[in-house]
């Protein structure tokens, strides 16, 4: 029997882990965040493969079937090339998704014209967005920005600060003046202040989160491959771990996970684990 591993860059992830625990809390699950190297959005395309990969690996080797890379710029670097080339060759029991797609698919299902996407340089420097909105059908009008201040500030735990909110206005002053109906937050870490980024943006954009989506989307791909599902053990353990410093995710992890993050619960350096 083997694990869901939720792979992330930092702590965006575990914005995520949140809503796939509220909606499918039986199974067991490995978050690894990649703090030693967080932010990917800055590295190049080849580094964050190659991180990823890591990423990946760890996660196999701790008994991972399926794989979710809870990480916009893991998914747009990485995604495509680790499902064609590593899996079928090297690990092809193992299935690795994305979030890129089932942001992507709300636009569709909800029947919104015209789409922002906030993200990361990386994510927006590959247009994974735009190709995959394009691919599943949508022509519309797509507005990207980047927001490269937005992950560092977010990692030092300064979620409160005066700073963090003028980043905030100023990342979302091109989506001011009707030019979107919606605005996808296309970086995990952003899902922390999707109450905030609505009030700013105001009523007439939908703010769409992707814990929510990528949960639901999730709980249908099991149905829809019992041959996965049944491979998953369901005893409700949560193990976590970092590539870099502890600590603070402790504290990030109490915040972010609420109610899943039990008293007991711990975050470990993966590199003390064998
Ligand atoms: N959470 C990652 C994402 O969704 C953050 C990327 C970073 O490390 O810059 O893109």
């Amino acid at each position: 029997m083997s694990r869901i591993g939720i792979f992330d860059s930092g702590l965006g992830g575990l914005v995520i882990l949140n809503d796939v625990l509220n909606e499918l809390p039986e199974y067991d699950y490995i978050y690894l965040g990649d703090n030693a190297h967080v932010p990917y959005g800055s590295r190049n395309i080849n580094d964050i493969y190659d991180l990823t990969l890591q990423g990946i690996q760890a996660l196999i080797s701790k008994d991972c079937s399926l794989i979710i890379l809870a990480c916009n710029t893991a998914t747009a670097a990485a995604l495509r090339r680790i499902q064609q080339t590593y899996l079928p060759h090297l690990e092809p029991e193992i299935k690795v998704l994305g979030v890129i797609r089932p942001a992507s698919e709300v636009i569709l299902e909800e029947g919104y014209r015209s789409v922002g996407v906030l993200a990361t340089e990386a994510t927006v420097r590959s247009e994974s967005f735009i190709r995959e909105l394009n691919h599943i059908g949508f022509h519309g009008p797509i507005h990207q920005i980047a927001a490269p201040l937005l992950v560092p500030f977010i990692e030092s735990g300064n979620w409160n600060s005066g700073e963090l909110e003028s980043f905030l206005h100023s990342y979302l002053e091109p989506f001011n003046n009707g030019v979107v109906d919606s605005l996808i937050l296309g970086c995990t870490h952003y899902g922390l202040f999707t109450s905030r980024i609505q009030q700013l943006v105001g009523s007439g954009i939908h703010v769409i989160a992707e814990g929510k989506y990528v949960s639901q989307k999730l709980a249908t791909y099991l149905k829809r491959h019992p041959e996965v599902e049944h491979q998953l053990s369901k005893n409700r353990s949560r193990d976590y771990f970092v590539t870099g410093e502890p600590t603070s995710y402790q504290h990030f992890a109490r915040i972010i996970l609420t109610d899943h993050f039990l008293p007991h619960s711990q975050i470990f350096p993966l590199s003390e684990t064998a």
